[in-house]
């Protein structure tokens, strides 16, 4: 389609607008002063804004600084002119306290950005956990044409000839190095091997699931997600991103013509089938609260816990990214799942057609990477939602339960998916850290280990550390893990089956504030409960005591927006958005 729109565009209040000779000329200069055209920005050419989520801080996503050129080169061949501008950085593993505290932070930014300058779509450089969520949450809230551009996971590494996924390799190093087994560099170098190019995570944790996801929402490219970063492919689809998003703003095709309730559903379905990571529910509930569709988390058990894991990938399965992107990638699984009825296929997506005509025809490249429905990695791969006296709503990826732990905790006749435990409680990860191998604590295989404090007011953005290891006395005799349960969140690319994202949490009044060491608690999988075993009575009593002290304590802010976001931040159920914004669609 040629740059002739059939309606104004919308920068074309900013740079050519003859009603407002002033102001027009006041915003046009200073671009000018860099070598832009009044052609270029009068002639009615789509102006389309890149935003840059790449950095020298955030290395996971530090590639698409080379590819924000060819998706200039796909803008400029299509007749639109690019603008680069830069998106607060969100590096997962740099980031202190946590990196998901500045999700909602980079949302706001770039909604602020979006709405204030002259841009008439957007393309979405997406790669590290939070940077994508962050970005599909400010076009949904601002509703300007927009297309995601994954960067791409990192080529697939190795140690000692085995593969070593990203995050994974971290949990098994940890604990070579805690039985004397490696040394302090070795474990270094072990670590590093896992991540040898640029890219992100080359594992199914939170990054592959939510680059997957974006496309499995239509928002991307089909194929787009599982390119690994150095491919040749990645930069070709980079190239045609940029060529797509001009026609979008021809089309006028908006995220709200495409994120709908059908999409989230597919979503949802699709991250069932990758494996994909327990934090997938925060950041698609935020998006769909953003673009105002109604999603909740019992809507991810209802619609995926049924699904099979096809993705055989870390850290549910063997392989990682390049095995994945051959294999066919999201489009290889969605043509799977569509062949079971169970995905929306008139689904919209950027390319203008529907998901069912992007995946239909696309076939399974490699069949131990991705399986059938026939032979799946596991049958009902999904999330479970569970409820009780400890927390209104917490959920668990039942696909990554251990043979070892099912044999240990899940092998009673009588009742087979039901344990009782005695309880370990920290308050946040550095009571954790400080006391975890103390004997004093007597930890064993029945053992529930509890983490509190660390949801989203707790420990400001909520803290990724409920998978707690074992001590270093159990991890000796063979004992790798115990249940974990807690009002954080886990590492994407964490094999442990903990309930996590435990809401309300204790710092809101959830039922773990007033758990103590010692308690039992039972947990019961098929009834989906989880529940301290003490008296109503007790409970109140304890209650009544903790609000005379002033509720649960927890740490002061360390910055400015520690506080504001701890002010107005919802529960990790409801996607941790800030509440006031979700009125602004
Ligand atoms: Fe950035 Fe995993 S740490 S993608
Ligand atoms: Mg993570």
């Amino acid at each position: 389609m040629s740059a002739s729109p059939s309606k104004k565009l919308r920068s074309q209040l900013w740079f050519d607008n003859p009603a407002n000779p002033d102001m027009t000329s006041l915003y046009l200069e200073r671009y000018l002063n860099f070598g832009l055209t009044r052609e270029e920005l009068q002639g009615g050419k789509p102006i389309i804004g890149i935003a840059q989520t790449g950095s020298d801080l955030s290395p996971c996503n530090r590639g698409h600084l080379d590819l924000a050129h060819r998706v200039r080169d796909g803008i400029r061949a299509m007749g639109g002119v690019p603008l680069e501008f830069p998106v607060h950085p969100i590096q997962e593993t740099g980031k202190r306290p946590t990196a998901s505290l500045d999700r909602n932070l980079a949302y706001l930014g770039l909604v602020e950005v979006l709405y204030g300058y002259p841009l008439d779509g957007v393309v979405l450089t997406t790669g590290c956990d939070k940077t994508t969520p962050a970005c599909l949450m400010a076009a949904a809230t601002v509703n300007i044409p927009a297309i995601v551009l994954s960067g791409g996971p990192m080529l697939n590494g190795y140690w000692k000839g085995q593969l070593a996924g990203s995050g994974t390799v971290v949990w098994n190093a940890r604990e070579q190095f805690a039985r004397g087994e490696i040394s302090y560099d070795e474990m270094m170098d072990m670590v590093a091997s896992s991540a040898p190019s640029v890219g992100h995570c080359n594992t199914m944790g939170t990054a592959s699931t939510m680059n997957a996801l974006a496309e499995a929402l239509g928002m991307s490219l089909p194929f787009c997600a599982a390119i690994p970063a150095p491919y040749r492919e990645r930069g070709q689809i980079a190239y045609e991103t940029g060529r797509r998003i001009v026609d979008m703003v021809h089309e006028d095709l908006k995220p709200s013509d495409i994120m709908t309730r059908e999409a989230f559903e597919n979503v949802i379905v699709a991250c069932s089938a990758i494996g994909g990571s327990t934090n997938a529910p925060i950041h698609i509930n935020a998006i769909a609260r953003h673009i105002g569709v109604e999603l909740s988390i019992d809507d991810w058990e209802r619609i995926g816990h049924k699904v099979p894991l096809l993705v055989n990938m870390q850290p549910a399965g063997h392989y990682l990214g390049e095995e994945y992107h051959r294999a066919g990638g999201l489009p290889a699984v969605v043509a799977e799942l569509m062949k079971h009825g169970l995905i929306h296929e008139g689904a919209k997506t950027v390319n203008g057609k529907s998901i069912g005509e992007n995946c239909r025809a696309v076939t399974i490249g490699d069949q131990d990477v991705i399986r059938s429905f026939e032979a799946p990695l596991k049958a009902e791969a999904g999330f479970i939602v569970l409820k009780g006296n400890l927390f209104d709503s917490a959920i668990m990826k039942t696909s990554v339960i251990s043979p070892e732990f099912r044999d240990r905790y899940l092998s009673d006749p009588n009742d087979p998916e039901a344990f009782v435990g005695r309880a370990v409680v920290f308050d946040g990860p550095e009571d954790y850290h400080h006391r975890i191998d103390d004997p004093a604590l007597a930890i064993d295989e029945n053992t529930i280990l509890f983490m509190r404090g660390t949801g989203p007011i707790g420990y400001p953005g909520a803290a990724e550390v409920v998978n707690m290891r074992a001590p270093d006395y159990l991890l000796k005799r063979g004992i790798k893990a115990l249940p974990c349960i807690g009002d954080g969140r886990q590492s994407g690319t964490s094999g442990s089956p903990s309930i996590l994202n435990a809401s309300p949490e204790a710092a809101a009044g959830g039922g773990l504030a007033v758990l103590k060491t010692g308690d039992k608690v039972r947990i019961d999988l098929r009834k989906r409960t989880a529940d301290i075993l003490i008296s109503d009575a007790e409970m109140a009593e304890r209650r009544a005591d903790l609000q005379g002290h002033g509720g649960y304590a927890f740490p002061a802010s360390q910055t400015p927006w520690q506080e504001i976001q701890r002010s107005m931040v919802d529960q990790l159920s409801d996607g941790m958005v800030l509440k006031p914004a979700v009125k602004y669609q």
